[in-house]
Formats: C-alpha cells, sequence, structure tokens
C-alpha cells in the first residue's frame, strides 16, 4: 500500500511488471509460518483458477517439506546449484530435467494419473528420451533392424478397440536398443535410423514385423541425475524393452514398452516404467524353414513376441481420466 504522501495511482504507475499493489497490507513475516501464509494471500491474486489451485497446494508441500526437513542452508544452495547443473547438462539433444523427472518417479506418476487403467486397456509406460521423428515407414513383416543388430525377434498381434474390434489404420511406431543396449541415437556414426520404423495396421489390425531381441542398458549416467543415483544407492539400468507408441482416429494415444520376461532388473527399473501386464514371454521358435519364411535371411531361429494392442476410445479415456482425478481429490486430505 501506499504512505500517506503518496497516492496509490503515482505508486502504481512506478511499478516495471505493470501490476498494481495489493489493496491489502500483509503482516512483517517476523515468524517462520507468516512468509508461507503471506505467499498464500498474494497466490489468491492469481487470475487463472487451475495456476492458483496448482501454486498454492505446491507452496503448502514444499514450505512444509522445508519446515518438517529443518533443511540447513548449506543443504538448500547445494540443491540449487545440482539443479542448475542439472540445467546446465540440458542441450538440443539432451534433456536432463526430463531424466531427473525419470528417476524421481514424476514422469511415471503423471503418465499412470493421465492413463488410469482401463478395463481390458493396454497399459502406458513412459516414453523416455529416445523416440525420434525420422523412423523409416515398414511395410509389414519388414525389418526395423539392420542385419547383424541382434538377435532375431518377430514381434506380431492385432491392434483392436476394447470393445473388440480389430482397429484398421492404426499407426505404430516402434523402437528399441541393438544387442550392445544402444539406441541409434547413441552411435557414433548414425547415418539413419535404426531398430526404428513406423509401420500401419491393415482391415484386419494385424500388425507385424522383424526386430532384435532388445538388451538392457544404462539411462545416462555422466550428468547430476547420475551422480544423485551414485548418491542415493541407486543402479541406472533398464530392463530390456521394445517401445511401441500407437495411434488411430478417435482412440487415446498409447505410448507404451513390452518388458521379456527374465530381466533382472524388472523389479528395480530406474525410471518406474513396468507394469505386470506388459511383461512378456518371448517364444523360442527354432525352426529354419519357419525363420526363413518370415524373412530373417540367415534362418536359424528367432524369438516371436506375440501381443495384441488394446486401445481405450478417446471419450472413455478422458472420462476414466477425469473420475480418477474427482476420487483422488476426494480422498485427500484437506
Ligand atoms: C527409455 O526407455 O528409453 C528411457 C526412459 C526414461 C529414461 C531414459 C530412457
Ligand atoms: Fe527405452
Amino acid at each position: 500500500m501506499s504512505t500517506p504522501e503518496q497516492s496509490t495511482s503515482e505508486v502504481n504507475k512506478a511499478i516495471p511488471n505493470g501490476i498494481a499493489v495489493p489493496d491489502f497490507d500483509l503482516p512483517f513475516p517476523d515468524k517462520s509460518e507468516i512468509i508461507t501464509s503471506n505467499l498464500l494471500k498474494l497466490i489468491d491474486l492469481t487470475p487463472n483458477e487451475r495456476h492458483k489451485s496448482i501454486f498454492k497446494n505446491l507452496v503448502t508441500h514444499i514450505h512444509q517439506f522445508i519446515n518438517e526437513t529443518s533443511i540447513t542452508t548449506e543443504e538448500w544452495m547445494n540443491t540449487v546449484q545440482f539443479l542448475t547443473r542439472v540445467g546446465q547438462t540440458c542441450s538440443p539433444i539432451r534433456q536432463e530435467f526430463i531424466l531427473l523427472s525419470d528417476v524421481l518417479g514424476i514422469s511415471a506418476l503423471v503418465d499412470s494419473l493421465n492413463n488410469p487403467p482401463v478395463q481390458g486397456a493396454t497399459e502406458s509406460s513412459v516414453l523416455g528420451p529416445f523416440f525420434t521423428e525420422d523412423a523409416p515407414d515398414v511395410e509389414q513383416g519388414d525389418s526395423i533392424a539392420s542385419e547383424g543388430s541382434g538377435q532375431y525377434m518377430y514381434v506380431e498381434g492385432t491392434i483392436k478397440s476394447i470393445h473388440g474390434d480389430p482397429i484398421e489404420n492404426a499407426v505404430i511406431e516402434t523402437w528399441e536398443t541393438n544387442d550392445h543396449g544402444f539406441y541409434d541415437v547413441q552411435y557414433k556414426d548414425r547415418e539413419k535410423a535404426d531398430c526404428r520404423g513406423r509401420l500401419r495396421t491393415g482391415k484386419d489390425g494385424k500388425y507385424g514385423y522383424r526386430a532384435v531381441v532388445p538388451i538392457a542398458y544404462p539411462i545416462p549416467g555422466d550428468g547430476p541425475v547420475g551422480e544423485l543415483l551414485i548418491a542415493t544407492g541407486r543402479h541406472n539400468m533398464r530392463p530390456n524393452h521394445l517401445h511401441l507408441m500407437v495411434e488411430a482416429p478417435g482412440y487415446r494415444k498409447l505410448v507404451t514398452s513390452l518388458y521379456p520376461k527374465g530381466d533382472d532388473f524388472l523389479q528395480s527399473d530406474a525410471v518406474f516404467g513396468v507394469k505386470k501386464s506388459l511383461v512378456v514371454d518371448l517364444e523360442d521358435v527354432n525352426d529354419d524353414a519357419e525363420a526363413r519364411r518370415r524373412g530373417f535371411p540367415k534362418g536359424g531361429s528367432f524369438k516371436l513376441l506375440h501381443f495384441d494392442v488394446t486401445l481405450v476410445p478417446e471419450v472413455e479415456a478422458e472420462k476414466a481420466r477425469e473420475e480418477f482425478a474427482q476420487l483422488r481429490s476426494k480422498n485427500a486430505p484437506a
């Protein structure tokens, strides 16, 4: 508020960001609690109701965290320096903040709240940083992997709706590591996409393509997030998996991964992506003629991954998300 000598309009005119002085005075923050209550009063001025509610909740929890942990000035400065390094590690091809969100379980949590389980639907999993836009279009039965990049694997199934009908013209983006546990974007000499492809279902909703058995791999460990994992005694491995992103008009886009059984890291995934329903069997097919019939140039044997993907109509997916959000807010402590 203005002093008696100054009119409010004079003070407001001089404010650089153009926002007027509030029409109330805040008590001086002589006690720590007053800092929190003053900030909450100021947040009440936020014009957008959703922003106001998110920011109020955030401030309440962060201030409560600071109070409960009695964090020292040195610890807080270390935190600020850590976050600064996370930002400085980001580049056009590296997003350390997303990696931080991944290892803190935030990416998986946001994904899980936005895509709550729907009866019969394929569950979602984290996207990760290795999706690229340049996957080649492949036909049914083609290979997404260059010859020699791993053990042969054939992936097949049907894309259908939770109501049972096959979905025609669904677009499947799929990507995976080679047998060294590297995505193509990590190859030193990447000239074009490898171990990734895009295909479409036909009338019967079926899809099938050649790939390689993916290999477990470490998430980037040479930055601040890697240091955080070491400091907190956690490994940085993801179990082997095949990424699938499936889109079809009228259906909720599905971002998921399939995790072959038997991997050592299935139940300690560094980024919390594995759900039980996404753990799959790889069948051994030891049949040279069948391997050749499916297009594997060297024949021999291959692994077969059969998985039907079930999508949720957009309207039903949104209804499920809203109902789940309402249920949580009803059960949240006041
Ligand atoms: C991935 O699956 O590609 C991934 C996900 C989260 C962090 C790093 C990698
Ligand atoms: Fe991955």
